[in-house]
């Protein structure tokens, strides 16, 4: 199985995205998967222009000179694509949307209706990849994915696709986090991210019991509120002693 990982945070490598696709990756590759991480942040990515010659002029392709032919390659090269991102507005980043826009190319021009008579358009190649979903969000409660949720139901759809897959991390700031308290609750959350990558490898699927334990938050959301407000306090307060 090849997986293919964009990630649209635009801390890059930096970024809790990062941590959560690279353990994810590391279970899918002793599962026996070859798996990459793209930092959409490292590469060029033009807006799309809404010129549609990638339907007209030049079908399949895109006029924009940059890298995101080489990057339709990979995804269409791909068993798995995971769409990787922060929450940002409630979305995704810009960048993966930037990169999600681009997509165009990879479709017909022309209309039809799917199973459920929604309408989309009409595919240009056989088969594409599956979808899998990584977020992370700085606030707590599940809720926050709730538009993420619906929007990568929709892009598969699109997509002529499903989703495979979806992790997502409330209060995702507290993966980069030092405290001793932190520690093994992080270091346990990995593990079970690198087994959620071995799962979906080995029977195309994460278990109910590695997605329940993923689904729980590093922190109980009153310590973590406490916790943070102390933080931007103590930033503010730095701010005000070095002016
Ligand atoms: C422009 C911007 C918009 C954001 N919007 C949200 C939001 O709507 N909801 C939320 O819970 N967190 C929001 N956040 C917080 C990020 O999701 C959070 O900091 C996350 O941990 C960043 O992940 P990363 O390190 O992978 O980039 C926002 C952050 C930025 C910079």
């Amino acid at each position: 199985m090849k997986i293919t990982a964009f990630n649209g945070s635009p801390r890059g490598r930096n970024s809790n995205t990062a941590i959560m696709v690279e353990e994810f990756l590391k279970g899918a590759e002793e599962a026996g998967a070859s798996a990459e991480q793209i930092y959409l942040s490292e590469k060029k990515i033009g807006f799309c222009r809404g010129c549609f010659n990638c339907w007209t002029v030049t079908p399949g392709k895109c006029i924009i000179k940059d890298d995101m032919n080489e990057l339709l390659e990979k995804v269409m090269d791909s068993d798995l694509i995971i769409m990787a991102t922060p929450l940002y507005v409630d979305g995704v980043a810009a960048m993966l949307k930037a990169f999600m826009d681009r997509f165009l190319p990879l479709l017909d021009p022309h209309f039809e209706k799917d199973s459920n008579g929604e309408w989309r358009h009409t595919g240009r190649f056989e088969k594409y990849p599956d979808i899998m979903v990584i977020s992370n969000c700085g606030m707590s409660g599940r809720k926050n994915f709730q538009p993420l949720k619906l929007h990568f139901s929709k892009v598969a759809r699109n997509m002529h696709s499903a989703v495979a897959a979806e992790i997502y991390l409330e209060a995702g700031e507290l993966l980069h986090n030092r405290s001793v308290v932190l520690k093994p609750l992080i270091s346990n959350y990995r593990r079970h991210l690198r087994i959620a990558g071995e799962e979906l490898v080995t029977s195309g699927a994460i278990s109910e019991k590695t997605a329940a334990q993923l689904a729980k938050p590093l922190l109980k959301d009153r310590f973590y509120m406490r916790e943070a407000n102390r933080y931007w306090d103590r930033e503010l307060k730095k701010l005000k002693q070095n002016s």
